[in-house]
């Protein structure tokens, strides 16, 4: 096919940033499908959360640019970038231990959307249903009505990656998000983030290359802010310059 780059949900295009004179992104090109789960390794300090900083606007670039569905993210706030479609989950997990599940699915729908013209009846009939819908893919239904504060770590990571799914991002990035869970917690999170790209695309940071393996479709190898290399896994885990500076330590 002869995909021309404004077909692709995110192009970021020779981005840089230098803090200090030195470059965490040095001159990065790496484009995502709708569809696509990419994740991003590479060694500690290469640029990876870097990455994110930039595509979220937390951190705003030194050059380059970032279009997402076609609107340059470079030149716009924070909030913005988030009411465009992009979702993003930090490395450790801020669910509100204090409320429940319900809750805290519950304060992250964005109740801007629907404010005029919808009755108040009708519209929390919407919120409750989003609630439980979301709840079930991230298989804490049952525990609806129970208090967060009880949910193992990784259920954190999910109820947190739920909070994002409630707002409908069209593109989810994730930082380490299977770090401190058990097996079977891996196991289940690789299942929920096949679902999850189901209809939106998703770029996860991750060490653990099993579970690299799983959910990738493709892999992008970062070091020293710079693509070593980008493929399917299998080409990638082969590469002697990745297992080199990354998979051989
Ligand atoms: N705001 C900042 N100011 C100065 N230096 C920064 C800033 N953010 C990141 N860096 C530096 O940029 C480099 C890349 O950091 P980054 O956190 O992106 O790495 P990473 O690939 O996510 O590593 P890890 O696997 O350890 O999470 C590091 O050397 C880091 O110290
Ligand atoms: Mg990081």
């Amino acid at each position: 096919m002869n995909a021309s780059n404004t077909d692709f949900v995110l192009a970021v295009e020779n981005l840089t940033v230098s803090f200090d004179g030195f470059k965490a992104v040095d001159d990065l090109t790496l484009y995502v499908d709708e569809g696509e789960i990419r994740v991003i390794i590479g060694p500690n300090g290469a640029g990876k959360t870097t990455v994110l900083d930039l595509i979220c606007g937390r951190t705003r670039s030194t050059q380059g640019s970032i279009r997402f569905r076609n609107r340059e993210l470079t030149k716009m706030s924070e909030s913005a970038i988030v009411q465009s479609g992009v979702g993003r989950k930090f490395q450790t997990p801020s669910v509100y231990t204090d409320l429940t599940i319900f809750e805290n699915l519950e304060i992250s729908y964005p109740r801007g959307r629907n404010v005029f013209g919808s009755l108040f009846f009708k519209r929390d009939e919407t919120v409750i249903r989003k609630c439980e819908e979301v709840a079930e893919m991230i298989l804490l239904k049952d525990q609806l009505h129970e208090s967060a504060g009880l949910l193992s770590h990784g259920q954190k990571q999910w109820l947190e990656i739920g909070m994002l799914l409630i707002q409908d991002p069209e593109l989810l990035m994730l930082d380490e998000p299977v770090a401190g869970m058990s097996v079977t917690e891996r196991q289940e999170t690789a299942k929920l983030l096949r679902r999850i790209s189901e209809n939106r695309s998703v770029i996860v940071i991750e060490h653990d290359m099993q579970f690299v393996a799983e959910i990738a479709d493709k892999v992008t190898v970062l070091h020293q802010g710079k693509i070593l290399t980008e493929g399917a896994i299998d080409k990638v885990k082969n590469d002697p310059k990745v297992i080199e500076v990354y998979l051989g330590h």
